[in-house]
C-alpha cells in the first residue's frame, strides 16, 4: 500500500534530506543495508551500501543476514526477491512502493497458468522446463519453483537455458521475449525451434506442429525502455562515431543486440565502461540514468546514450527519490515491509536458490 509522503518530506531541501539520511544510517549502523540498482537516480546512488544488477543485489540480500532493515532502491520484483531470499528476522522496504515493472506486469499469473494448462497437452511437466526472468511477480517465481524450474537474470540467462535444456526437451521462458530470444540463438537453435506464445491468442497463436517442433517457447513480453533502441540508431552511431563501441542490454531487440559490439546486464555495462581504455567512445543502449552516471564517472571517455533522442528512462526506477529514502529510514517501523507469504515464499525460494547455485 502506498504511503503519501508527508508535506515535510516533500518540501525538504536536498541538503536537509542528505543530512537526515546520513544521520539515520549512522543511527541504524549494521542493522541497515541500502541496496541500490544501477538505474537509480545519481543522488540516491550516493547512499548505496551496495549497488548492482538484479542478480548481484539478490546475492547480497541472500547473504547479508546481519541487516534487519533492507531499504531496496529499485523496483517491486527486486524487493520481493530480496524478501524471499532474506531471513525471517529481516524486513525489506521499497522506499517508493509504486515502483513496479511494466514488463513484469506483462506476465499475469492467470495468463501464464492458462498457457501451462494448454501446454499440458504436450506433456508439460515431463517435457517443458519453466524458466522465469527475475522480472516477474513472486507468484510466478513460485509457479516456476513448483514445476522444477528456476529464475534467471540477464547475467545468467545462458547458464539457466543450458540448465533447462539439459533436463527437459523444451523451455518455457517468460516474460521477456527479447532476452529469451537473444539467449536462445546462442544455442544454435534454428528459427522454427524458437516460438513466441502470444497470450492474447487462442493456444498462444501457435499450431500443435509449431509447439511440437519448438525447443524454446517465449512469452510475448518486452521492456518499453529497451525496445526504444532500433537498428537505425545503431547505424547512425556507426556513421557519426565510427570509432565507437556499442554496448547494449539484452532486453533490446535481437537486431540491435546482433549489431552491437557487446551486450550484457547492467553490471556488465558498468564494468565495460570501467575497463575501456581512456579516450574510448562508447554508445550505450540502456536506461538513461545509468548512461549519464557512466559519462559522469568517466570524464576521460566519451560515453553517450545510443538512441540520441528517445530518452530511454525507466519511470519506475526514477520514482525513488531522496525524499522517499529519508522518510523510509525515519519511519520504517510504521511502514509495511514487502512481504511474500507462505507457501508462495518457499516455492519461489526453491527457484531462486537454483539460480544462485548455477551462477
Ligand atoms: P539487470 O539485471 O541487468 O540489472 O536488469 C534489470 C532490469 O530491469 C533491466 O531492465
Ligand atoms: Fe522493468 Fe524495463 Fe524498468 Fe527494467 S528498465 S525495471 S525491465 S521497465
Amino acid at each position: 500500500m502506498y504511503h503519501t509522503l508527508p508535506q515535510e518530506y516533500r518540501e525538504a531541501t536536498q541538503d536537509d534530506l542528505a543530512e537526515r539520511i546520513t544521520a539515520a544510517r549512522q543511527r541504524l549502523g549494521e542493522r541497515l543495508c541500502i541496496l541500490v540498482h544501477h538505474y537509480q537516480r545519481v543522488e540516491v546512488v550516493e547512499f548505496a551500501d551496495h549497488m548492482g544488477d538484479s542478480y548481484g543485489l539478490s546475492r547480497i540480500a541472500a547473504g547479508k543476514k546481519d541487516a534487519e532493515i533492507i531499504a531496496f532502491c529499485g523496483v517491486h520484483f527486486m524487493a520481493e526477491s530480496a524478501d524471499i531470499l532474506s531471513g525471517e528476522h529481516q524486513h525489506v522496504y521499497l522506499p517508493n512502493p509504486l515502483a513496479g515493472c511494466p514488463m513484469a506486469d506483462m506476465a499475469e499469473m492467470a495468463d501464464v497458468l492458462e498457457a501451462w494448462e494448454a501446454l499440458r497437452a504436450y506433456g508439460a511437466e515431463e517435457r517443458i522446463m519453466p524458466i522465469s526472468y527475475m522480472n516477474t511477480a513472486a507468484g510466478l517465481k513460485a509457479f516456476t519453483g513448483r514445476y522444477g524450474g528456476l529464475i534467471c537474470t540477464s547475467s545468467n540467462a545462458d547458464a539457466a537455458l543450458a540448465w533447462g535444456l539439459q533436463r527437459r526437451e523444451k523451455v518455457f521462458f517468460f516474460p521477456d521475449e527479447n532476452l529469451g530470444y537473444n539467449t536462445a540463438v546462442k544455442f544454435g537453435l534454428s528459427p522454427d525451434e524458437i516460438v513466441t506464445w502470444d497470450f492474447s491468442d487462442q493456444d498462444g497463436g501457435l499450431s500443435p506442429e509449431q509447439i511440437e517442433r519448438a525447443r524454446i517457447i517465449l512469452w510475448k513480453g518486452h521492456c518499453h525502455v529497451h525496445t526504444n533502441f532500433t537498428v537505425e540508431h545503431v547505424e547512425k552511431v556507426r556513421l557519426s562515431h565510427p570509432e565507437a563501441k556499442i554496448v547494449v542490454h539484452p532486453e533490446c531487440i535481437p537486431d540491435v543486440v546482433r549489431l552491437a559490439d557487446a551486450n550484457g546486464s547492467t553490471s556488465f555495462i558498468v564494468k565495460y565502461c570501467q575497463q575501456a581504455p581512456s579516450g574510448s567512445t562508447i554508445a550505450i543502449g540502456t536506461e538513461i540514468n545509468l548512461v549519464h552516471r557512466m559519462a559522469q564517472d568517466h570524464p576521460d571517455k566519451n560515453i553517450f546514450e545510443l538512441s540520441g533522442d528517445t530518452c530511454p528512462v525507466c519511470a519506475n526506477m526514477y520514482r525513488t527519490t531522496m525524499n522517499d529514502l529519508a522518510y523510509t529510514l525515519e519511519h520504517y517501523s510504521d511502514l509495511k515491509p514487502i512481504h511474500v507469504g507462505e507457501p508462495m515464499r518457499s516455492d519461489a525460494l526453491i527457484a531462486l536458490e537454483k539460480m544462485l547455485e548455477i551462477s
